[in-house]
């Protein structure tokens, strides 16, 4: 049995190593890394799944714009610990999030990820949507979403961080944990 929860600054530590296994230290190198260096997560949108031992998943989103104008959000990384793995809370963690993030008037979700995985959400490709990313991605792993109705009408161009600061992850106030 696990819960929900908002991400606390004592996760921190747990989620990197989780990210290390994963995905390994050659993550700091893709695109959508690039993207957020200098960005802090929207800590509103941060959830960690957790059992009560320990911690089992993290999904984080960072604010970025679409063609320097169009507000938007950056999805990731996703990441569920492998001996739990396929057991669902990847998805539901997505759902729970982007639920979250469309009551908080977010319209748009951009990623890098898995095609398959992420099309029951509502996710499609971003670059037939006109969007870009300032650096090398797999163009069928480029994907966007809309939270709101048409919010993707007229919007084309790069994705960029938005309001960059140097400030570290995890840094920000935090509200009270696990409410699911
Ligand atoms: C990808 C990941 C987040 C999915 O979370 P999860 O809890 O394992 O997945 P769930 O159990 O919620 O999802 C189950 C469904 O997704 C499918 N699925 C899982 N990973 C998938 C992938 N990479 N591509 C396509 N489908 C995938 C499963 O086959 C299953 O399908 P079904 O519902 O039709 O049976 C998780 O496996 C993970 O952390 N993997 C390593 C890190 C990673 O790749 N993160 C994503 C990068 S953006």
């Amino acid at each position: 049995m696990y819960k929900i929860c908002d991400e606390q600054p004592q996760d921190v530590a747990a989620i990197e190593i989780l990210l290390d296994v994963c995905f390994g230290p050659e993550r700091f190198k893709k695109t959508a890394y690039k993207i957020r260096e200098n960005l802090n997560p929207d800590q509103a949108l941060s959830f960690v799944a957790k059992d009560d031992e320990s911690l089992l998943a993290s999904i984080r989103y960072w604010p970025v714009t679409l063609g320097g104008t169009t507000e938007a959000l950056l999805l990731g990384p996703i990441v569920v610990t492998p001996d739990q793995q396929g057991k669902g809370i990847g998805v539901e963690l997505i759902r729970y999030s982007m639920q979250k993030a469309k009551a908080a008037g977010h319209k748009i979700v951009v990623l890098v990820g898995d095609r398959d995985y992420y099309a029951r959400f509502g996710f499609v490709s971003a670059f037939d949507a006109g969007l870009s990313l300032p650096g090398p991605v797999d163009p069928d792993r480029f994907l966007v979403a809309e939270l709101a109705e048409n919010a993707l009408q007229g919007v084309s161009g790069v994705v960029a961080g938005k309001g960059a600061s140097n400030g570290e992850a995890g840094s920000a106030t935090f509200s009270p944990p696990c409410q699911a």
